[in-house]
């Protein structure tokens, strides 16, 4: 029987981002007890007839860092109770820099959260600023050395490309500033303008420039060259990691194994079926067992979507393990989309991988597109 991860959302922030358009909702954090209470019985509830086990835990958001510490052991303890929970899980919780204290962090580790995700998205704080970040750069400074001194080893930093008046040399500084850090892990994100976001308005009106297609791919290659030379392996397109420290939560979702998701807007993974909880946080707290199924994956697309999900990763897709998981040859299945992928140099195929080239991770949209 195969591992799942589980991901629990906390949907609060202290305000809202200008670009982002993830389910958070600022100044409601007075529903903190409600919501931990609701998401307790909707991990029980949902544990009947589980039997896997459980190899990552991820406690995403909104921002999971600003309710009570005391909640977040309270979630994880449930999660223990009710699931079987491996030793050795890769426990990791989001932290926003300046929602924490010594003893928070300290809280989070007694907990057994053992990996930190930090989203600092620059170092530059004029840009912080008209991102609407309520953080600057000395807040992610404070909170990172807080960290390892709680002894958080496996910590990852997010970064953005892309944003508004950002420069090359602003990408270049704020990778030179976290390589002198060395955490062990790196995502960088291409900003995706997001509909009805703040952002959006602004650069309609033309408050901000956004940097052009060809300067963006720059800053993707400059952060690609950086990072490498650096000794992070780029592993998945918008990831980079140490050596033994690769997401295994994210790297799960890739190979499409099976997770469950608990709170307002968490979807699941589940024999195949996918389903969502609602998005609104009302009717959640009204009542957080009910479930939208959305789909039972037909086995052509269950096919289709790995070879998507394997094709974020640069290690590509193991063509046995695909014959093992299908009992079906990927290059005989998608000959027609591969000729077409390695003609137009997006893809290599060699005995045992189908993999991006280095044109394919510039356009890895196209790549993805021949699966959908
Ligand atoms: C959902 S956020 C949660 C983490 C935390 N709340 C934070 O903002 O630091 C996870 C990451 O997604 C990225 N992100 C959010 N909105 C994005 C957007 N519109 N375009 C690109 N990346 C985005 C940011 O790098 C962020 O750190
Ligand atoms: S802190 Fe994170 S989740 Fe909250 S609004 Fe900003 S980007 Fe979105």
């Amino acid at each position: 029987m195969e591992n799942i991860g589980i991901y629990v959302h906390i949907p609060f922030c202290v305000r809202k981002c200008y670009y982002c358009d993830f389910i958070s909702y600022p100044n409601k954090l007075e529903k903190q007890k409600e919501y931990v209470q609701k998401l307790k019985q909707e991990i029980e509830q949902r544990s009947k007839n589980i039997k896997n086990y459980v190899d990552t835990i991820y406690i995403g958001g909104g921002t999971p860092s600003i309710i009570n510490s005391e909640y977040i052991t309270e979630i994880l303890n449930c999660i223990r109770e009710n699931y079987k929970v491996k030793k050795n899980a890769e426990i990791t919780i989001e932290v926003n820099p300046g929602t924490v204290t010594e003893e928070k962090l300290q809280e989070f580790k007694s907990a057994g959260i053992n990996r930190l995700s930090i989203g600092l998205q620059s170092t530059k704080d004029r840009l912080l600023e008209e991102i609407g970040r309520i953080h600057n750069y000395e807040d992610f400074l404070n909170t990172y050395k807080t960290a390892k001194k709680v002894g958080f080893r496996n910590i990852n930093v997010d970064l953005m490309i892309g944003l508004p008046e950002q420069s090359l040399q602003d990408v270049e500084d704020s990778l030179e500033e976290i390589v002198k850090l060395n955490p062990k892990h790196v995502s960088v994100y291409s900003l995706i303008l997001e509909e009805n976001t703040k952002l959006e308005v602004f650069v309609k009106l033309g408050k901000f420039d956004l940097p052009d297609e060809e300067l963006e791919r720059q800053m993707y290659w400059k952060v690609k060259e950086v990072l490498e030379q650096n000794g992070y392996e780029h592993y998945e397109i918008s990831n980079f990691a140490k050596k033994g420290y690769k997401s295994k939560h994210n790297y799960n979702c890739w190979k499409q194994h099976s997770y469950l998701g608990f709170g307002v807007a968490a979807s699941s993974y589940y024999n195949n079926i996918r389903y969502s909880n609602t998005d609104n946080l009302e009717e959640y707290l009204k009542d957080s067992s009910k479930k939208n199924i959305e789909e039972k994956q037909s086995l052509e697309d269950t096919k289709k979507e790995y070879m998507m999900l394997g094709l974020r990763t640069l290690e590509g897709i193991d063509i046995s393990e695909f014959k093992q998981k299908f009992g079906e040859n990927p290059l005989y299945l998608f000959r027609k989309e591969l000729d077409k992928l390695v003609k137009e140099n997006l893809l290599e195929i060699d005995l045992n991988n189908i993999k991006l080239t280095s044109k394919g991770v510039d356009l890895a949209n196209l790549v993805w597109e021949e699966f959908v």
